[in-house]
């Protein structure tokens, strides 16, 4: 794993950013994989950015999937992750929407979401870099402490620390969904650069465990230690408890 301290979280979101540029010059076609939280925006932020002044690589054979989503929001909600995705950082890229994917009840229901999706992913010919955040308790999409390393992309339950974190950006706690679609851990590690982002002092244990700590299912992100090209990049907060 490959860990990099920065100062500020204006330098994690410009080489994150200069991570997918790079990738998306070598490789047109090129799959990304998205996270949501606030985490990664700046580095959405930062792509659109210099996607608007001209500076970015073009992103019309790019094709995107989203790590998650929540069950039960209607459809187009504005939290629901696919909107989210495409008002942070896709729509911004000028992708067209038809390339942006995310796991999906669909009309063919909740049963076989997961397994459609794996089926895509792999259509597609798997994850180049799977941009990620990391939760306050470790977790990683939305792999909860617990999650199997070897898991795929399934309906969970939200842990009350999750749903409590993720209120924020809902009117009350009740709003918040306690179902949600996710990349397994499995899942994730078979992409073939993982980057991860985390910022700010809420972090720095998270990330001391999922660095320092046993890989454990206790600590989801410790998976990232099983990966053979694993970025971390950490602003001086976030790294402070290594
Ligand atoms: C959510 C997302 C995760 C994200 C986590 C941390 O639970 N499903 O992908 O990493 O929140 O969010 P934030 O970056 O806002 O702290």
């Amino acid at each position: 794993m490959e860990v990099v301290p920065l100062t500020t979280a204006g330098e994690v979101a410009a080489l994150a950013a200069d991570v997918v540029e790079a990738l998306v010059r070598r490789r047109p076609a090129a799959v990304l994989g998205l996270a949501t939280g606030s985490s990664p925006l700046p580095a959405y932020q930062e792509l659109t950015r210099r996607h608007r002044a001209g500076a970015g690589p073009s992103y019309d054979e790019v094709t995107c999937l989203n790590l998650d989503e929540y069950v039960g929001l209607p459809p187009g909600h504005e939290q629901s992750y696919r909107a989210t995705i495409a008002r942070e950082l896709t729509d911004g890229l000028g992708i067209d929407p038809a390339r942006v994917h995310g796991p999906d009840p669909g009309e063919d229901g909740l049963a076989t979401a997961g397994e459609r999706y794996e089926e895509l992913i792999l259509k597609v010919g798997g994850v180049d870099v799977q941009l990620l955040g990391i939760g306050s308790d470790g977790h990683l999409a939305f792999n909860e402490p617990g999650s199997s390393l070897a898991s795929r992309t399934r309906m969970k339950t939200l842990t009350a620390r999750t749903r409590a974190d993720n209120a924020r950006f809902f009117g009350s706690l009740d709003e918040v969904p306690r179902h949600v679609l996710t990349q397994g851990l499995g899942t994730i590690l078979r992409a073939r650069h993982l980057l991860l982002v985390a910022t700010g002092a809420g972090k720095a244990a998270a990330v001391a465990a999922a660095v320092e700590g046993p890989v454990s299912a206790s600590c989801p992100g410790s998976v990232l230690q099983l990966h053979p090209h694993a970025t971390v990049l950490l602003d001086e907060a976030a790294a402070s408890g290594l």
